[in-house]
């Protein structure tokens, strides 16, 4: 069975991986020949949530596989603001797109979309969650620069807690055998319990802490990222860890000749200018990698069978909430509750938090 959605990277597998990565090498290699591959089709780009890049690749990917596109990007300006449900336009837009990328603030919202979409939906960003689509850009950079997925020393630095971007880059790398993940962050921004059982599941290593410096010599790619500011309760808690992992010219001495640094991008201080010029700084590479790796994902999902999802059957466990106040399904009380796990160790199948069961 092929891959309906592109949601977490739950339902990928390495050989499944392994397709995507070799269709973007070929749309890489002759960009011409995948020029009318989405002939008649369109996209919908619905963006609850600020975004330059990533709409951007979405929107010039499906032009260059001749589809075209339709979508907001401030929910104000459409039915969102009058108090439409998520459901409602999904249902709505689906008589208009072939395929949906959806970027939404609130953890989830992307999942809900596939239990009433009859198209495929890809998650372009759901909250502090996850974002896919990032994360084909980030294997397909790896992949092209590095040859390989297995076997590398990954440094990933920054905001590790809210950035969705870790969340799924982690959770991606983990089908792949013999990576060590150095998680750098604050302790108050470390990465989620959720994702480290991922990493320990999978039989790859980790090691947290809280020096960029300490091993940068070691690194095979180091992945920063910028601090979400849109993530904190306040002000006051995003100037306390801003800042304070800043890579520069002096630790890019120390680092290996054959390093690669990745940035999701937008970045604030958390690479200096002078590092942009250095050959080893790819992430402008990376966003045009991004482009490529949609093109084949946009195509991939377009040529799978799909059917109608059936009526989502909500859980049956009355006393089990969502801890996650940023979960979809707080936003939209409507969504069927539905959880994954045992009694003792059940989570939000929405956004990964873990559930609360009242006795
Ligand atoms: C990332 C995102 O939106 O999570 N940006 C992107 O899609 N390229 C990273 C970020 O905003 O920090």
């Amino acid at each position: 069975m092929g891959i309906r959605h592109l949601i977490d990277f739950s339902n990928i597998d390495v050989a499944r991986w392994n397709e995507l990565v070799k269709l973007t090498n070929e749309i890489i290699d002759s960009p011409q020949d995948f020029a009318s591959a989405c002939k008649g089709k369109v996209l919908a780009t619905l963006f609850y949530e600020p975004s330059t890049r990533t709409k951007f690749s979405f929107q010039t990917a499906m032009l260059r596989l001749g589809g075209s596109y339709i979508g907001f990007d401030n929910a104000e300006n459409s039915s969102v603001s009058k108090g439409e449900t998520l459901r409602d336009t999904i249902k709505i837009v689906n008589n208009y797109a072939d395929i949906i990328a959806m970027r939404h603030p609130y953890e989830g919202a992307a999942y809900a979309a596939t239990l009433y979409s009859s198209t495929p939906v890809i998650n372009a960003g759901d909250g502090g969650h996850m974002h896919p689509t990032q994360t084909l850009a980030d294997l397909t950079t790896m992949m092209r620069e590095k040859g390989t997925l297995e076997g590398l020393k990954i440094g990933i630095c920054g905001d590790l807690k809210y950035g969705r971007t870790v969340h799924s880059l982690l959770k991606a790398m983990s089908l792949f055998k013999n990576n060590k993940f150095y998680l750098i962050s604050t302790e108050s921004l470390s990465t989620p319990k959720y994702i480290i059982d991922e990493i320990v599941k999978s039989g790859n290593s980790y090691v947290e802490c809280d020096s960029l410096d300490k091993y940068i010599d070691e690194f095979d790619c180091l992945y920063m990222t910028r601090i979400q500011q849109e993530r904190f309760a306040s002000e006051e808690e995003y100037l306390a860890q801003k800042g304070i992992f800043v890579l520069d010219e002096a630790k890019m001495k120390k680092a290996r000749k054959d390093l690669i640094i990745m940035h999701p991008l937008p970045k604030i201080d958390e690479i200096t200018d002078e590092v942009d010029f250095d050959p080893r700084a790819l992430y402008f590479k990376q966003a045009k990698y991004g482009m490529y790796a949609r093109m084949a994902l946009i195509k991939t999902l377009l040529s799978e069978d799909f059917e109608l999802p059936e009526r989502p059957v909500p859980s049956n466990l009355n006393n089990v909430f969502c801890s996650n106040h940023k979960c979809i399904t707080r936003l939209e009380p409507n969504l069927p509750a539905q959880f994954g796990g045992e009694e003792g160790a059940r989570f939000c199948k929405y956004c990964d938090f873990e559930a609360i069961e009242w006795r």
